[in-house]
């Protein structure tokens, strides 16, 4: 049957769990007896896709597709059905020799493809590390600024000046002309027969898929010449807007970051690798696909774009978070200084310019009322109107209430119009409907950028392959414990403000309760406090609140009475001027407390989500995250050593 006995596909169909196979692709969570996940195959963000073990077929309710695994695979790498079971036999280690005479010929197609390239790639590379002329394509990367082990990561290499060095070479290595020209690496010539290379005199970048064979090139001249870059025509392998560059590279790192990071160009991904940035990637020069931002969405819940700052650049950022938001991610635009590529920041200023740029990337809504606001002149009345109904349509395509008139009344006092004309426009626009296209979802309420460089741009050092761990784990004990003494010390002047003002009690009774307390001892006093006050009854809030000796006497073990004594007669605070202003200060430090705890919560189960069937809440945990970071980097001052 179709090429295949029936004992070959049983066996591959016995040795293929359908659950196994599409957790490559797609991230599935377990619900009752079947898994769920987002359809490949669709744009959805609420999961209709299911698979269920027990049958052995997957099914979506959104898009209709379905049926068992030789199917799904299919469909996945759009492949016939031979070289689904080939797929899956190899995946399971089954050897099929059998096969129909078509199925066997596409297989040695593709794989004399593969060979080509891969010959290819190694050409270019030892001509670059010891070919004489290559000299200038050494000085060039050494201009450049890109180290060895760099260069050797990414496969660099040089294509000579020549019209048939690589020809030459890799017939000579029996690869046949033929397969050399399907793989578009020469050219057919005007005699009959003859052909050239196709790249001559470039730098080339081997393009890999996302297990790191290589399926084409890019070639860049060394000089101003055009074209700047010659790619690979499409081929069996190599088809435009399905790859991303350095994926191969760069998936572990996205999978650990909980996101991608999207740059322009080649040079870009590999520059910002060199410094420790290995979870970029580059859209390959050409408009994002559907097809890249779900294959990005299999590794991570979030993206940033980091496009280049020129007006093209603009745009395709535009198109491209559209096309991002639209298969469920999380996206964030990082604006990069004027005229700047992430190549040209980070030899500029380096890892921590690009790491700054990253952590200051903007919420999807944030950049598209940049863009509106800033294209039109604020200096004329008209200009003006014309920013403010610009700038309507985006907060109209806001869902939430809260966030909209949030959003609206930053708009209008940066525009400085009447805020209630801006939000009558808007709420014109939200209830004619229309507007609910390009729906965004804004990390947190303020689009006000971080003033620090949040966790997700932090780089390591180059060439870390232990790209968890951002600092060592003392680091971040010592960084921890000088928080908690913080705490601790906060907690201290709080209580003895308490006892002396009733105004504060109020305050931190409210905000805090006396559970808020993270020494049990405080909590103890802070009741204690609090019962005392009670009891006393006193008119109004100004004044002292409680005894401390009655307060002492209320406590139970003679330790704590020791303890508590320390506290209110102690110098902690003391002498610093207004209680209110100290005590705001105090609940400033708990309340930052509060947030780093919760957002070292979320990293640690982020951690430990990893990739399988835990999409939705990694998407719902990163959107937390960056909107505490956001608040974080807002409210408190960067905290020494952690953060
Ligand atoms: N590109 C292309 N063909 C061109 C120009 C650009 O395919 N003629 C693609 C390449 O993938 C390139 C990307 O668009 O990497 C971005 O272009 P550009 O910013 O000009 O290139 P860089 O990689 O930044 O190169 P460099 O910094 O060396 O100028
Ligand atoms: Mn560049």
């Amino acid at each position: 049957m179709r090429g295949y006995s029936e004992d070959i596909l049983s066996e591959v169909r016995a040795k293929s769990d359908i659950v196994e196979v599409i957790s490559g692709y797609v991230a599935l969570k377990q619900a009752g007896r079947t898994y769920k996940g987002l359809c490949p195959f669709h744009t959805e963000k609420t999961p209709s896709f299911v698979v269920s073990p027990e049958k052995q077929l997957f099914h979506c309710f959104g898009c209709g597709a379905g049926g068992d695994v030789f199917s799904f695979v299919m469909k996945v790498e759009n492949v016939g059905f031979g070289e689904a079971v080939r797929i899956l036999a190899d995946r399971a280690g089954i050897a099929i020799e059998e096969g129909s005479q078509e199925t066997r010929e596409a297989r040695e197609r593709l794989r004399a493809l593969y060979e080509a390239n891969e010959a290819a790639c190694e050409y270019f590379q030892r001509v670059l590390a010891e070919s004489p002329e290559a000299q200038i394509a050494r000085a060039y990367l050494k201009r450049r600024g890109l180290v060895d082990e760099i260069v050797g990561k990414f496969r660099l290499g040089y294509a000579l000046p020549s019209w048939d060095a690589l020809l030459k070479a890799l017939t000579k290595n029996k690869v046949p002309k033929e397969v050399l020209l399907e793989a578009g690496l020469v050219i057919p010539g005007k005699d009959p027969g003859s052909c050239y290379d196709r790249f001559r005199a470039r730098l080339m970048f081997p393009i890999c898929d996302s297990s790191g064979r290589v399926i084409g090139f890019g070639g860049r001249v060394l000089d101003d010449s055009v074209p700047k870059y010659l790619n690979s025509p499409e081929t069996a392998l190599f088809k435009k807007g399905r790859n991303l560059y350095g994926l191969h590279l760069a998936k572990d790192a996205i999978r650990k970051e909980s996101a991608a990071v999207i740059v322009e160009g080649y040079m870009d991904a590999i520059a910002a690798h060199q410094h420790g940035f290995g979870h970029v990637v580059a859209s390959l020069g050409t408009a994002l696909t559907e097809e890249q931002a779900r294959t990005l969405r299999r590794y991570a819940p979030g993206v940033v774009i980091a496009y280049d700052a020129d007006a093209a650049g603009a745009t395709a950022t535009v198109r491209g978070m559209e096309i991002l938001a639209g298969v469920g991610l999380i996206v964030r635009v990082a604006s990069l200084p004027e005229g700047e590529d992430p190549d040209a920041t980070l030899r500029r200023g380096g890892a921590e310019a690009f790491a700054r740029v990253l952590g200051d990337a903007k919420p999807l809504i944030d950049y598209k009322l940049h863009l509106a606001v800033s294209s039109c002149d604020g200096s004329t009345v008209e200009g003006r109107v014309n920013a403010a109904r610009e700038a309507a349509r985006v907060l109209a395509t806001i869902e939430s209430a809260v966030e909209r008139s949030e959003y609206t009344r930053k708009v209008a006092s940066e525009l400085e119009i009447d805020p209630d004309a801006l939000s009558k426009d808007v709420e014109a626009l939200v209830h004619a409907g229309g507007a609910r296209t390009g729906q965004s979802r804004p990390g947190g309420r303020g689009g006000r950028r971080p003033k620090a460089p949040a966790r997700l741009g932090a780089p390591r050092a180059p060439g870390d392959r232990n790209a968890g761990s951002r600092h060592t784990k003392s680091e971040d004990d010592i960084g921890r414990s000088g928080e908690m003494m913080k705490v601790l010390e906060a907690e201290k002047i709080l209580l003895r403000l308490m006892a002396e003002s009733r105004k504060v009690q109020t305050i931190v009774l409210s905000e805090v309760g006396t559970d808020g307390f993270h020494d049990p001892r405080h909590r103890e006093i802070a009741r204690a406090v609090a019962a005392q006050t009670a009891d006393t009854d006193m008119e109004g809030d100004e004044g002292p609140a409680a005894e401390p000796s009655k307060v002492i006497g209320a406590l139970d073990d003679e330790e704590t009475r020791r303890y508590a004594a320390g506290i209110f007669l102690g110098q902690a605070g003391e002498g610093q001027g207004d209680p209110a202003k100290m005590a705001h200060d105090c609940l400033g430090v708990l309340r930052e407390h509060s947030l780093r705890d919760r957002i070292r919560e979320i990293e640690r189960e982020l951690a430990s989500l990893g990739n399988a069937g835990e999409m939705e809440r990694s998407r719902d945990l990163l959107a937390e995250l960056w909107s505490l970071r956001a608040r974080l980097s807002r409210e408190f001052q960067p905290f020494s050593g952690t953060g």
